[in-house]
């Protein structure tokens, strides 16, 4: 199975940051979202951030122009047809991937790998929703995409030996390291640290410290690189509760049961970094 066009379905943090690392390995990448002012948005973030690389002596300016020239956007999810793989990095939310891959699906090369980004959501039951479960795949990357090392590969009931040789191949293409991950709930990455978050909000929510306070704690006494809160509203708080929810439903225990503070902040609107306000105030 080789795969030499990419289409990645998101253009947001997830998405464009995949898009990023597949133009710069090599790979031809088309970029799906639902308007095209979100596609427009979703490149010039991505040529910025290449920038960024090429300024801090990461990457040289022919190697951006050149990774740049690999991304197109594509304003239908039937421009996708050409892929041999299609990335889903859409919102965390089941429904949406599922109306997603109904309508990728009949126009979608019937060869082309299928793979979705989700942070948490079973891939045997979002492969149940293709018609091509076994050509099926999670590919979760950690963000910043550019930035972060890590992918998990997640393997559906379903998912053929063939389709995870050619997900490994390609994620050692994009010089990142794999880990396997049998697909239970969020994982490995996100089960271990969603329940952090989810504290450290029941932590500022019982009192304990202030926002400064826990995410300094974590920082100087933990070695983090971001506090908690801070990584929460950079993360985006609807895929945190999105995250504890699936770990709520999936685990049915208690401990997993998202912190009404966070409840509370989605139900505002108060989304993260992306939204301007979350713990913090980012307008
Ligand atoms: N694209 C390209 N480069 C980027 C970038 C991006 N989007 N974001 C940051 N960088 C680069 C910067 O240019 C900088 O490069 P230089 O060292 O060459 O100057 C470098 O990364 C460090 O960035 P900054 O100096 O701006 O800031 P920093 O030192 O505080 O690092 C950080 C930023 C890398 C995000 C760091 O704070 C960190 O590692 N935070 C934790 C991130 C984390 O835990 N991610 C996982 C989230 S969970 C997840 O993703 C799973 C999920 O499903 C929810």
């Amino acid at each position: 199975m080789t795969i030499q066009t990419v289409g990645i379905i998101g253009a947001g943090q997830m998405g464009g940051g995949i898009a990023h690392v597949c133009a710069l390995a090599g790979y031809k990448v088309f970029l799906h979202d639902i308007s095209p002012d979100r596609i427009e948005t979703g490149i010039a973030t991505i040529n910025g951030n290449m920038a960024r690389q090429v300024t801090s002596g990461k990457l040289g300016e022919k190697e951006r122009s050149d990774a740049m020239g690999r991304i197109a956007g594509a304003e239908t999810l039937a421009d996708l047809a050409t892929c041999d793989l299609v990335i889903e990095a859409a919102t965390e939310d089941e429904t949406v991937k599922r109306k997603i891959f109904a309508q990728l699906c009949p126009t979608l090369n019937p060869e082309a790998m299928l793979a979705t980004n989700t942070s948490s959501i079973s891939i045997t039951r979002l492969a149940a929703q293709t018609d091509r479960p076994e050509r099926f795949i999670g590919i979760h990357f950690m963000n910043p995409v550019p930035v972060m090392k890590l992918v998990e590969v997640v393997r559906g009931i379903a998912t053929e030996d063939v389709t995870f040789e050619a997900a490994k191949a390609f994620v050692t293409r994009l010089d990142k390291t794999i880990t396997v991950a049998e697909d239970f709930p969020a994982f490995i990455v996100n089960r271990i640290l969603l329940p952090m978050i989810n504290e450290a909000i029941y932590t500022l929510y019982e009192g304990v410290g202030s926002v400064e306070a826990i995410d300094t704690a974590m920082k100087l006494g933990a070695n983090h690189p971001m506090g908690p809160l801070q990584l929460a509203d950079f993360i985006g708080l609807d895929t945190c509760l999105s995250i504890m929810q699936v770990l709520y439903d999936g685990l049915a225990d208690s401990k997993y049961r998202p912190c009404p503070l966070l409840v509370k902040y989605v139900e505002a609107g108060w989304l993260g970094r992306k939204a301007g306000r979350g713990f913090y105030d980012y307008r």
